[in-house]
């Protein structure tokens, strides 16, 4: 094949290199497409060619660990999870996630994140301390009980969820669907007991009833997590918590009989006569 029929690509990408950089600028740069090419893929033949200072985080290049979320023709996506050929241009822009700081181009600071995450401790919470640090036995799970929590541990924190959360994007204080959805997930295994723990952590106004339920996050989520469903499942289960807190605290009265005569003082009625309506 001619260097005339190599087909391009043209990579738009943002740079910024905070401390050096007054603000974020794009550059383009074409590359050879080859088939079966990932936005991750053209990332490195930009860096061999052109772009040698390009920065930006990636590592098992199979949508399984999580660090290369970035903004791919304005939708956060995975870059080793996304080929060239389906975005349907030859134009790729690609942007850092928005709604974290940047620490160099392509590369988000995602510790606001994972601190939020391990704030609502993401992991099994169990009475019988002596037993979870010494095990005797398994912990048995039915093949239904694991059902309620599988599709939430599909997530592979990368973020793009975060990125796509218009509430997130307009109050830093509110935890986001990622931590959430990963609370929820051990909220829902039926091996933990961490519920009022977290509560705990949830009482201020960073928790689930900031979120509209707009359903981005789940729209971008690359594994197919439904955080928002996460979410919406944590509410409820906050609520049924305060009612049942509530009736342990105002038990129901007991209903007495409504008072009035007794049936039999009720004076009964004279006999109608022929001819009244
Ligand atoms: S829920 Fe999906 S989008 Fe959000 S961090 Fe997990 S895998 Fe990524
Ligand atoms: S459903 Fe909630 S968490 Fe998800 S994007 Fe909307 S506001 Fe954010
Ligand atoms: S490089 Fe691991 S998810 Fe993309």
């Amino acid at each position: 094949m001619t260097d005339a029929a190599v087909k391009q690509v043209t990579f738009h990408v943002r740079r910024f290199e905070p401390g050096v950089d007054r603000a974020p600028h794009w550059e383009s740069h074409a590359i050879p497409l080859t088939p079966g090419m990932t936005v991750l893929d053209g990332l490195w033949k930009l860096k061999e060619l052109s772009a040698p200072s390009l920065a930006w985080r990636s590592s098992c290049r199979m949508g399984i660990c999580g660090s290369c979320g970035m903004l791919i023709n304005g939708r956060p996506r995975l870059a080793c999870n996304t080929q060239i050929s389906e975005l349907g241009t030859d134009v790729v822009a690609v942007a850092p996630l928005p709604n974290f700081a940047i620490i160099k181009d392509l590369v988000p600071d995602l510790r606001p994140m994972f601190e939020t995450h391990r704030e609502l401790m993401p992991y099994l919470i169990r009475d019988d301390v002596a037993e979870q640090d010494d095990p005797t036995l398994e912990y048995w799970q039915s093949p239904h009980e694991l059902e309620h929590y599988l599709q939430f541990s599909y997530c592979i924190k990368c973020g793009c969820c975060m990125a796509a959360c218009p509430t997130v994007a307009t109050d830093p204080q509110y935890a986001g669907p990622m931590p959430l959805g990963q609370a929820q997930r051990y909220n829902t295994d039926s091996r933990d007991g961490g519920f009022a723990e977290r509560k705990e952590v949830l009482s201020g106004g960073s928790g689930p009833w900031r979120c509209h339920f707009a359903g981005e996050c789940s729209q971008v989520c690359p594994k197919g997590v439904d955080p928002a469903k996460a979410i919406q499942l944590m509410k409820r289960e906050l609520v049924s918590d305060l009612l049942r807190m509530r009736k342990r605290r105002d038990p129901a009265p007991v209903v007495q009989p409504p008072k009035g005569p007794r049936r039999e003082e009720i004076p009964a009625a004279p006999p109608r006569t022929a001819g009244e309506a």
